[in-house]
């Protein structure tokens, strides 16, 4: 049966720090004693697997972001004609500023990369249900705020790809009936791409990093009130439990020294392996590119965007492919929660993850021909999965002796 995980979890109340100083100020303000309950005496299920890793990582890229973002934004110029060369300044001038740049592109890329598998073992392990319904929400919360951050910087070189990214990225809004128009022009500032334009979503990026930090705080907080899920996604009894340090900062810090290694070598041996090389041309309103594509990591919303025939449609579509989730918790009513004991939810996973990847090739390939057809069975696969398979799953599950 699914349930709560923790309450016999962690019963141990904060102890006061000892000594000196450091107890005077717990004794006042208890962040000591507060943080070895939360991260050193936390009690956490023993069997957790690497995929647990990916929060600890996700922390650790936000940091360096915010870092390495500082420093580039205090040497980056928000306007149509200087943003490309103060980018080309930082790449080439600035010292250091080339590796900043790289680390920073990097880091955005495997930000996302580690999102998406955080959000899929969330999905297969069924961490989204009760009592963790806050916990999930507040993750998607976080993948929206990323996604809109990710999308801004991306405008901020001014290069091809940014100005027509934007540019399809506005006539996708625009095509919202009634205040498409009004909308548009709330996100792009004037009638053309330019100054203002490039200002907001400076702006914009520079805030919503910072609100990222806030909601993650949030989404620790309620994890550390559910407690963690595991691998069964059963219940697990304190004896089978271990406080967090220093089994689960040594693993942590293990999975950390592993996708570092998977981060040096495309920041320094291929910095450009994941970006687009018609963005090193600046921007351009009069030569649209053969081929306008947003970053790998949008490619899946992408695909599905043209997969539908009107403008409207995909917009509602890619859009929806997102919301859904926010109701993923009441969809599924299993009193089974990890798709390890649920043969039918797990093969229906693996499609879930195969159309995810389908819509991504659709978006790379453009939705033509063999492809658009690819990309309305996956769409609707998509969709399939969270209206239709998982709820009767789930009702068939709820009529079996509880497992
Ligand atoms: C800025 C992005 C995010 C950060 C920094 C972050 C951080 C964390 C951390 C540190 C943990 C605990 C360690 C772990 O379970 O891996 C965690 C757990 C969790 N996160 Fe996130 N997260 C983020 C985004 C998301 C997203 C997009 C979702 C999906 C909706 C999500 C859903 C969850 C869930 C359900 C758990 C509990 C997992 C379990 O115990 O089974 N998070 N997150």
């Amino acid at each position: 049966m699914s349930g709560p995980n923790l309450p016999e979890h962690n019963p141990t109340p904060a102890q006061p720090a000892s000594g000196g100083v450091l107890s005077w100020i717990d004794r006042r303000l208890p962040v000591i004693s507060g943080f070895r309950k939360e991260y050193i005496d936390f009690l956490m299920p023993a069997n957790l697997n690497a995929l647990w890793n990916f929060g600890a990582i996700l922390t650790a890229v936000l940091a360096l972001m915010l870092a390495t973002g500082i420093f580039l934004a205090m040497n980056y110029t928000p306007t149509a004609s200087g943003a490309f060369a103060s980018v080309e300044m930082i790449e080439r001038q600035l010292p250091g500023g080339w590796m900043l740049r790289a680390m920073h592109m990097t880091g955005a890329s495997l930000f996302m990369a580690a999102l998406y598998i955080h959000l899929f073992r969330g999905l297969y392990y069924g961490s989204y249900k009760q009592p963790r319904e806050i916990l999930w929400i507040s993750g998607l919360g976080l993948l929206l705020m990323v996604m809109v951050t990710a999308f801004a910087g991306y405008v901020l070189p001014w290069g091809q790809m940014s100005y027509w990214g934007a540019d399809v990225a506005g006539k996708a809004v625009g095509a919202v009936p009634g205040i498409g128009a009004t909308l548009e022009h709330i996100m792009e500032g004037s009638d053309t791409l330019g100054d203002i334009f490039i200002h907001r979503f400076f702006v914009l990026h520079f805030l919503m990093a910072f609100a990222i930090v806030a909601v993650v705080a949030v989404h620790v907080a309620a994890l550390h009130v559910s407690g963690p899920n595991n691998p069964s996604g059963r219940p697990v009894p304190a004896k089978e439990s271990v406080p967090f340090h220093p089994y689960y900062t040594t693993k942590d810090l293990t999975g950390l020294v592993l996708f570092a290694l998977v981060f040096v070598a495309l920041a320094f041996l291929w910095p450009d392996l994941l970006s687009e090389p018609e963005n090193y041309r600046p921007a351009n309103p009069m030569h649209t590119p053969a081929d306008i594509e947003p970053e790998w990591y949008f490619l899946p919303f992408y695909g599905l965007l043209q997969s539908v025939p009107s403008k409207f449609g995909g917009l509602v579509a890619a859009a929806g492919s997102i919301l859904i989730l926010f109701v993923v918790p009441w969809l599924d009513r299993s009193p089974i929660r990890s798709a390890r004991e649920r043969p039918a939810c797990r093969l229906g996973m693996a499609g879930l993850v195969l159309a995810f990847v389908l819509m991504g090739l659709v978006g790379r390939h453009h939705a033509e021909g063999g492809w658009m057809i690819a990309g309305r069975i996956a769409a609707l696969y998509y969709f399939s999965y969270f209206l239709v398979l998982l709820p009767l799953c789930a009702r068939r599950e709820m009529r079996q002796p509880s497992a």
